[in-house]
This record gives structure tokens, C-alpha cells and sequence, in this order.
């Protein structure tokens, strides 16, 4: 179910936002009402049945999560009840920022969605794996390095996607606003930052966009050079553990081929929903792997 969740509201969003749009880049998030409430207004449009899908499975989420809570909390001298306080506490939010926020103009808060989607399907998983008990194997500090970068990698593409900075790159290697970069470098990591609407309350993007979208290429490419290192290491020192991580690698090597092809093929929707949902498998897959490695000493 929240694979589902994270499937629907990332089509929702960014189909609503109007990615893969024609003329593409100059329509993506462009749709907006002028005589609408202030901000980035996002229209009552196609996805109305996606829209109502999600609400209904979020809820039945949120009572399974719950009950598991509950449960966990009467059995909590047999086992620790923190992964599903977690999970519900991630639902909570949710839910709290899907009810208090109308307007999708301050990137912070879709970013909380995106990654509240994404932390709270990783949760599920890891509390899935806990019910087996597997011993833990020694492992180089590059596969620890490889969680920490994927990490980053997420936060940057849930903070790309937040932001509409898509259409800021349309090229593999190349963005389109580019002239006061260094000016624009703190803005890049500002979380609080707000869209820049036009008077019609359409997305004007700058520099800023540009880098946003740009650093989460080259996050990729850093965590494409790390993992090739690790499987280096793997390969000759610990054997044991190469399986895991190829499954991490092949999951890795799809999603990014898929975010190149993305870029080339004018940002279809579709592939876009699957790139967000790739990222989810990675995100299993490793934390699989970190599940059965401890830091050698
Ligand atoms: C390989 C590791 C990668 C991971 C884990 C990753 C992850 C993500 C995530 C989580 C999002 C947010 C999806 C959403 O909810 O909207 C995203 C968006 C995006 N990614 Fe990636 N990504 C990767 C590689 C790439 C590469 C190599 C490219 C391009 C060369 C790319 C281009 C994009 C674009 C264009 C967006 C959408 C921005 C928007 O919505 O305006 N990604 N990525």
C-alpha cells in the first residue's frame, strides 16, 4: 500500500504540474488559474480518480499502521515497538501536510511529501526484514559510503522534483539559465526558499533551478563511481556479500539510465512516476544490505 501511495502521488503531482507537456520545457508547471488563489494553483483536472485512489488507500494505511502500533506497543517487553511508533508518526505528518497545504508554491512542503512517502515505504521494509533473523557480516566502510549517498541522492531528486527544475536542464549536460551561478549557489540549498511566480502565478525559473537540477546529475555520477569501488572491493575481499550488492547495482544502473532517458525522450510522465518508484527499490535493496553488515573493526 505505500508503494501505491508513492506510485499515485508522484503521477498526481507531476502530471497535475504538467510534466512531458507540449511545447516542453516552456509549459511544465505553467498551469495555473489567474483568477485562483495565490500560488503554484494546480487544477481539478484527468487525475480526479487517481486523486480519490489515494486518499482511500491512505487511509486504509493509516488504520493498518495504527492496529501494527498498537500491537507492537501491548508486546513491547518481546520486541521494540520503535519501528511502528515510526511508521505512524511518518502517516501522521503526512497527513497533517496533505490536509494544511492547498498550494504546492513552497517546495519544503512537497519535498516533506515526497520524502515522507519514500521514508515511510523504507520503514515497511525494514520492518519486514527484522522479522528474520540473519547474522550480520563484516563489510568495508564503502558500503556504508554507498547508503550515505544514496541518501543524498534521494533528498536531491525529491528536492529537484519540489521545486519543477526538470524543465531547467532540458539537455544531458547542459542547463538553460546559467549566468549568475555563483549567486545562486546558497539559494540552491535553501529549504525555505519559495517559488518565483510571474503576476499569473506561473513558475518563472532562474539560476537556481538550474543548479538544483544539475547537482542531482552529479550526485549520480559520484554515487555510479562509489558503487563501481565498492563492487571492486566486494568482488576480491568479501564475497560474501556480492550478491546483495549486485542487486543494489543492476537497480541502480536501471534508474539511471532511466533518468538519462527521461531527459532525452522530453520528460514523459510515465517513465518519471517509474523513476521515483526505482528509487523505492533502491532504497530497499540497500537497505537490505546495510541490514546484513557491520563495520569491520
Ligand atoms: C541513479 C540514481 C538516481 C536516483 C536514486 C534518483 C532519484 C530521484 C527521485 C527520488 C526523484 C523525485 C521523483 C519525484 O517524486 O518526482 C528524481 C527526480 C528526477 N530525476 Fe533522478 N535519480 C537518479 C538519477 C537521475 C539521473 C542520472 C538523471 C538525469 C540524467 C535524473 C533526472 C531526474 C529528473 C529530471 C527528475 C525530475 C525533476 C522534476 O520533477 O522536475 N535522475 N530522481
Amino acid at each position: 500500500m505505500s508503494l501505491l501511495i508513492v506510485f499515485l502521488s508522484t503521477h498526481i503531482r507531476l502530471g497535475e504540474a504538467g510534466l512531458g507537456c507540449s511545447p516542453w520545457p516552456d509549459c511544465y508547471a505553467q498551469l495555473s488559474f489567474a483568477d485562483g488563489p495565490k500560488g503554484l494553483q494546480i487544477p481539478d483536472t484527468a487525475f480526479k480518480t487517481f486523486r480519490s485512489m489515494h486518499r482511500s488507500i491512505a487511509s486504509i494505511l493509516g488504520l493498518n499502521i495504527l492496529v501494527i502500533m498498537l500491537i507492537a506497543l501491548w508486546f513491547r517487553k518481546e520486541t521494540s515497538p520503535l519501528l511502528p511508533v515510526l511508521m505512524f508518526m511518518v502517516v501522521l505528518f503526512l497527513s497533517i501536510l496533505g490536509i494544511a497545504t492547498p498550494t504546492r508554491s513552497l517546495p519544503l512542503v512537497t519535498l516533506g511529501n515526497i520524502l515522507g512517502g519514500i521514508v515511510l515505504s523504507g520503514l515497511v521494509w525494514r520492518q519486514i526484514l527484522a522479522t528474520k533473523d540473519r547474522p550480520k557480516k563484516p563489510a568495508p566502510f564503502i558500503l556504508f559510503l554507498v547508503s550515505i549517498t544514496l541518501t543524498a541522492q534521494l533528498i536531491s531528486g525529491a528536492w529537484a522534483s519540489a521545486n519543477y527544475t526538470g524543465s531547467a536542464c532540458p539537455e544531458l549536460l547542459s542547463c538553460t539559465y546559467t549566468s549568475n551561478i555563483s549567486e545562486s549557489l546558497l539559494d540552491s540549498v535553501n529549504v525555505f526558499r519559495r517559488l518565483i511566480l510571474d503576476s499569473d502565478y506561473h513558475l518563472i525559473l532562474n539560476e537556481t533551478s538550474s543548479i538544483i537540477q544539475f547537482n542531482h546529475r552529479l550526485i549520480a555520477v559520484l554515487l555510479l563511481i562509489i558503487i563501481v569501488a565498492a563492487l571492486w572491493k566486494v568482488k576480491h575481499e568479501y564475497p560474501a556479500l556480492l550478491k546483495p550488492l549486485m542487486v543494489v547495482s543492476v537497480i541502480f544502473i536501471a534508474e539511471f539510465i532511466l533518468g538519462i532517458v527521461n531527459v532525452l525522450a522530453e520528460m514523459p510522465l510515465w517513465t518519471n512516476t517509474l523513476h521515483n518508484l526505482l528509487a523505492v527499490m533502491l532504497l530497499f535493496a540497500t537497505i537490505n544490505l546495510t541490514m546484513i553488515i557491520h563495520l569491520k573493526k
